[in-house]
């Protein structure tokens, strides 16, 4: 069903609660982002056995995302065995081991225990029993994805069905040729609801907006608009579609970088049909591709008040910065238009944490995305029950 079919119920905003209180946070963090798959890394981040990346998740979560010896992929929660130290504090790293910084265990890339400094194993403790604690963790299309609870459904079908042509771009043979970090002052629902509608973007967005087709993006999933009460799909498509004319979603949109994934090898013919694929996952993660280079753009709620936005931007594996594309052209649009998101859903949580705030009207025509991911966190929240003390609850 297509904008404009929803039923004639009103769609009105949030309480200013839901975006104020620590318990809703934290009930949200644990019904959504405990049990939902979450972008991990790319796997060219963790590209030798030993290279590792450290991805937190809320306030106090921190997964270490590792590639083994036998070249695996695998992600542990970021702690010690011992007394539960912190084991890595860099964001990124290459190690042959994991010591723990605090008395000096230390641990096989694949998690297991080998040495626990003078305490021995089968005497002082079983050494089996006290390897880092094991996380979901999948490699699809060149991303990791973890997941902190049991995974409810393997995510590569979904991924395989919503990235309609993501085969055509090789998505294995790319590689992260810039990472940047937007640290946005606003409750995680604030900024996905920004996220989720483009009602904002010909004014606000006038880089994006000259190249983007705003208004052809409401024919793609993301406009698209469920039956009420159908099941919501964790993955959807992630299409963007450009404007007559251009090629590649940048400043002047023109592809940013001289070397094309997969089959986009020779001139980008204006009229091809597949310029732009891609996927979201609800409710974080955004992966995009162009023929010359890709976005990722992943949410990460750190606190009731803070957001993270983690960027990154994927160009083919063999392509050369200074030769085949600069780093500032590359990521000159998205990194215009995360900032000024961030402007928009900071000065939305100014508004919200005022005493006048009431929740207004969300427009069935232009926000129907703020609707479906109102109706996700609601379904969500009503599946997995509040902590006994935080009595929250998704109210409009
Ligand atoms: S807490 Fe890690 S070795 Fe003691
Ligand atoms: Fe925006």
């Amino acid at each position: 069903m297509k904008t404009g079919d929803l039923s004639a119920d009103p769609i009105v905003g949030l309480s200013r609660n839901s975006y104020m209180s620590p318990a809703q946070f934290q009930h949200e963090l644990l019904a959504i982002h405990h049990v939902s798959w979450l972008y991990g890394c790319h796997a060219s981040e963790v590209g030798l056995p030993g290279e590792f990346v450290t991805r937190q998740v809320g306030r106090d979560d921190s997964i270490i995302i590792v590639r083994g010896e036998d070249g695996q992929v695998r992600a542990f929660a970021n702690l010690c065995r011992h007394r539960g130290s912190r084991l890595c504090h860099e964001d990124h790293g290459h190690v042959r081991r994991l010591v723990c910084p605090y008395h000096q265990w230390r641990y096989a890339t694949d998690g297991n225990l080998l040495s626990a400094n003078r305490m021995r194993d089968g005497i002082d403790l079983n050494f089996a029993d006290h390897g880092l604690v094991a996380i979901a963790a999948e490699t699809w299309g060149g991303h990791v994805f973890i997941c902190l609870s049991d995974p409810q459904a393997p995510l590569a079908p979904l991924l395989s069905a919503a990235a309609v042509g993501l085969s055509d771009y090789s998505p294995e043979a790319t590689k992260v040729a810039a990472r940047r970090c937007y640290p946005i002052a606003a409750n995680w629902k604030l900024v996905m609801e920004n996220f989720w509608e483009c009602y904002h973007c010909a004014a606000r967005h006038p880089e994006f907006s000259a190249i983007a087709d705003v208004g052809g993006l409401e024919d793609t999933d993301f406009g698209t608009v469920t039956e009420p009460g159908a099941a919501l799909s964790p993955v959807i498509g992630g299409a963007l579609p450009l404007k007559p004319g251009f090629t590649s979603l940048t400043l002047d949109g023109r592809p940013a970088c001289r070397r094309r994934f997969g089959r986009f090898q020779n001139e980008i013919a204006v009229s091809d049909p597949v310029q732009t694929t891609g996927f979201i996952l609800r409710h974080s993660t955004a992966v995009t591709y162009f023929p010359d280079h890709g976005i990722v753009l992943d949410f990460q709620p750190r606190g009731v008040d803070q957001t993270l936005l983690v960027a990154r931007w994927l160009v083919p594996a063999d392509a050369v910065e200074g030769q085949d594309y600069v780093t500032e052209n590359l990521v000159a649009l998205w990194d215009i238009t995360n900032i000024q998101d961030g402007v928009l859903a900071e000065g939305n949580a100014a508004g919200v944490r005022s005493s006048f705030y009431k929740p207004g009207p969300i427009s069935r025509a232009h926000e129907p995305g703020i609707h479906e991911f109102h109706r996700f966190c609601a379904a969500a929240l009503a599946r997995t029950p509040a902590l006994a003390s935080s009595g929250s609850a998704l109210s409009s």
